[in-house]
């Protein structure tokens, strides 16, 4: 994938440096993103993402700069078109040294934008391995339902997901219920039911999970948030995993697959592709 950059309210060399070394985002990970498809220059479900970086922003404190964002988002997919956008927003410069933020800093944005698919073509086809994490997920932590740019549990869960010849990570939380994935949220089909962790399990609610939701709704299938453990994979139909960035079109799916080799700490599901995928997935393309 390569890749383009704006910082600030100006395009730059990606690989050179256009912030300052006080920059919160860099020392503390005080700030939040947001990745999206890009398709014919519009980044699918803009409105949802920029909603959930506004609400993080409040959480957090930090001063949504909602033109510069939309500037930069608009500058970059004009430029790429089709490819995968990453929307960054730090609380900008400390002015001296310590945690605690100042009072004036102003926020910093930064887009990249990359051409290529984020998935390689026939991951789609066998389905992706999964296996589960070997520390838990901090369920009470508040960052944990934010986007925020502390992602070091994620990538210490990719690098053992890596490990252990698996596609994606599962995370379970301190009760040993199903979190979500390194980077997706966790969908089961249980005797025809949808069933998926609930926000208290600790996860990041995604755009894609609540598309699914609602979709469901729509369509009159019983969808539930609730407790969902490691051994539910084993009884379900189907299961699969959601993010912004998975699939084709406006479609956020990975199938999930039986992991093959049956390792200790594997999540086994030896369901089949099946209906509720199909039916969700032709009706978020818009079939
Ligand atoms: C930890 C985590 N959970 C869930 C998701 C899925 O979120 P979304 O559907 O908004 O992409 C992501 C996306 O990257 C993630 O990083």
């Amino acid at each position: 994938m390569s890749g383009i950059a704006w910082v600030n309210g100006k395009f730059v060399e990606p690989a050179k440096p256009s912030l300052g070394v006080q920059e919160r985002g860099f020392l503390y990970g005080d700030g939040l993103f947001e990745t999206m498809r890009l398709r014919s220059g519009q980044p699918l479900y803009w409105k949802e993402h920029l909603a959930r970086l506004r609400n993080g922003c409040a959480v957090l404190g930090i001063s949504f700069p909602h033109e510069e964002i939309c500037t930069g988002v608009r500058e970059v997919s004009a430029l790429l078109e089709t490819g995968v956008l990453r929307l960054t927003v730090t609380r900008g410069e400390s002015s001296g040294r310590g945690l605690l933020p100042p009072c004036d800093s102003t926020a910093t944005v930064v887009v990249t934008g990359y051409t290529g698919e984020p998935y390689p073509e026939e991951s789609y086809e066998r389905g992706f391995k999964a296996c589960l994490i070997s520390f838990p997920r901090s369920h009470l932590s508040p960052l944990v339902q934010l986007k925020s740019l502390n992602c070091l549990e994620n990538v210490l869960g990719r690098v053992e997901t890596s490990i252990a010849g698996a596609d994606e990570g599962i995370f379970c939380n301190y009760m040993g219920e199903i979190a979500e994935g390194t980077t997706s949220n966790v969908f089961l089909v249980i005797n025809g039911k949808l069933v998926t962790p609930h926000p208290e399990c600790g996860l990041l609610p995604g755009i894609m999970r609540a598309q699914v939701l609602a979709l469901a709704e729509s369509l009159g299938v019983t969808a539930f948030q609730g407790k969902v453990y490691p051994q539910d994979f084993r009884r379900a139909e189907e299961s699969f995993l959601t993010n912004s960035l998975a699939g084709g079109d406006a479609v956020g799916f990975i199938q999930w697959e039986a992991c093959r080799e049956r390792r200790p700490r594997s999540v086994i599901t030896d369901a089949a592709p099946g209906a509720a995928k199909d039916i969700i997935l032709s009706m978020l393309a818009g079939n």
